[in-house]
């Protein structure tokens, strides 16, 4: 199962604001990001998760909390008090990708475990103070730069998977 980070990063690296708001509004980055995820689960931060307001439709909604109350009554989303437990039971499920969609505190967990990022990298600058981790360029190779009029989206794979993909 193919662990794939996706997030979108403004000019200065800021995600988000720690008060769970986004900076910015892209239809068309969110269409790609619907596009890309439609049918695979997506593993969030609680914060990330209530910002929204609602499950995104059309894929599991995986929310890691540290709270064992916290519970989410809706049929297509899951609780998981551990990022680990969450990835076992996406592959039990026997799922090809799992997505993982941030927010800042889970990208950092998820930086060191993902097999593959893809990132869009909008262009212009924000406001937040939540920011994308570094990108070692030498623990992640650049496979393609794909332009969209908002935005450029990277796609990395981890260099130690490089020879699978060949
Ligand atoms: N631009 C993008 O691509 C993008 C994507 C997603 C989100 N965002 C933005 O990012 C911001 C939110 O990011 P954030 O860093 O503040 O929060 P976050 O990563 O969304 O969520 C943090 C929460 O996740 C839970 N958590 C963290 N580590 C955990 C672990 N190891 N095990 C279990 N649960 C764990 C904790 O929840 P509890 O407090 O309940 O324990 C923690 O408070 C918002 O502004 C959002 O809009 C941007």
């Amino acid at each position: 199962m193919k662990k794939i980070i996706i997030a979108a990063v403004a000019e200065n690296g800021v995600i988000g604001r720690s008060n769970g708001e986004m900076p910015w509004k892209s239809k068309e980055e969110f269409q790609h990001f619907r596009n890309t995820t439609l049918g695979f689960p997506i593993i969030m931060g609680r914060k990330t998760f209530d910002s929204l307001g609602k499950p995104l439709a059309g894929r599991l909604n995986i929310v890691l909390s540290t709270k064992n109350d916290y519970i989410i009554a809706n049929d297509d989303v899951k609780v998981f008090t551990d990022f680990q437990s969450a990835l076992d039971f996406c592959q039990s499920q026997n799922f090809e990708k799992v997505f993982i969609i941030g927010g800042g505190v889970i990208f950092e967990l998820a930086i060191k475990i993902a097999d593959e990022m893809i990132i869009s990298i909008m262009k212009f600058s924000a406001e937040g103070d939540v920011f994308f981790p570094q990108i070692s360029e030498k623990k992640w190779k650049l496979l393609s730069k794909e332009e969209r009029s908002e935005f450029t989206i990277f796609r990395y794979v981890r260099r130690e998977h490089e020879s699978k993909q060949n």
